[in-house]
């Protein structure tokens, strides 16, 4: 994998084809991590409001001296905040904690709170969509995407908003099946990003996975990873650990279509 693998968003902004997650790395431990990542050549960085840690994600980005237009970092609206001036408040809170002065891509983080997950906010949904268009046409954010959003959920942004999302990060690895979901983005040229590629590590342990890992002379780490880009999703591995985090982007290898419709075929891989 290298700096010039790319996804291209519709309005022609390129994001590097697999990014680094930084879900459940405690703010203590996010300046270590995103530095290992960065100094490993990753240059897609993956933050959240509610991640508490976009702080030390942004003091290693700002540290480490890489050029800001070198490295493409994402974060997103809390969950919960489905009003038009919460959105802009919560936006530039999230800059602030970051320190940087612009962002690559916005996400929406989920269509309803984390505590009432299926409630329908549809209405808030469109208030913050058009706060996250007001700051992308003022050139605060280069990209504009939600996340967790089903078709129903992206259908009225689509429905009621000017701007298509750019991006729709989901929860995707093998074994989760989201054909319908893959192709409704694929037709509306939005970038399905896969966070949890491994669920979290859960799918490791999968003796279809390891065996399978074993003929591509790969571990059952990249074979997941590589399955994201296979079925043309952008995969967004997470480790704290060195050896790990480079292991993760060592993708340069395809996997089979008839490998891919096995794995696409497998059920209930999550072994914990
Ligand atoms: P750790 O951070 O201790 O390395 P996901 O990306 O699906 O959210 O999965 C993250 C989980 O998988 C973390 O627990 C992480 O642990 C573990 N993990 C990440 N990369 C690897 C790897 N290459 N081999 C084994 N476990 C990994």
């Amino acid at each position: 994998m290298t700096n010039k693998d790319v996804f291209t968003f519709y309005n022609g902004v390129t994001i590097p084809r697999i990014g680094f997650g930084t879900w459940q790395i405690p703010n203590e431990e996010a300046y270590a991590a995103v530095t290992m990542a960065l100094k490993n050549g990753y240059t897609h960085i993956d933050t959240a409001h509610a991640y508490h840690n976009e702080e030390n994600v942004g003091k290693a980005i700002r540290d480490f001296g890489i050029a800001r237009e070198e490295v493409f970092v994402t974060s997103k609206l809390p969950a919960q905040v489905k009003d038009f001036d919460g959105a802009l408040q919560h936006f530039e809170e999230t800059m602030s904690n970051l320190g940087l002065d612009y962002l690559d891509l916005y996400l929406i983080h989920a269509p309803w709170p984390w505590d009432e997950i299926g409630k329908d906010c549809t209405e808030g949904n469109i208030q913050v969509w058009k706060a996250m268009e007001q700051l992308y046409d003022e050139g605060r954010i280069r990209a504009i995407g939600v996340s967790n959003f089903a078709i129903k959920d992206l259908q009225a942004i689509l429905d009621n908003c000017d701007i298509v999302p750019m991006a729709n990060q989901i929860p995707f690895y093998i074994g989760r099946d989201q054909t319908g979901l893959l192709a409704f983005c694929k037709s509306h040229n939005i970038v399905v990003e896969a966070y949890s590629p491994l669920a979290t590590g859960a799918i490791l342990d999968s003796t279809e996975i390891k065996q399978m890992a074993e003929k591509y002379g790969v571990t059952p780490a990249q074979l997941s990873i590589r399955y994201c880009l296979e079925k043309d999703t952008l995969p967004l591995p997470k480790s704290t650990h060195e050896a790990r985090i480079i292991e993760n982007a060592q993708l340069d290898f395809t996997i089979s279509p008839e490998d891919v419709a096995i794995l696409d075929a497998l059920k209930d891989v999550r072994a914990k």
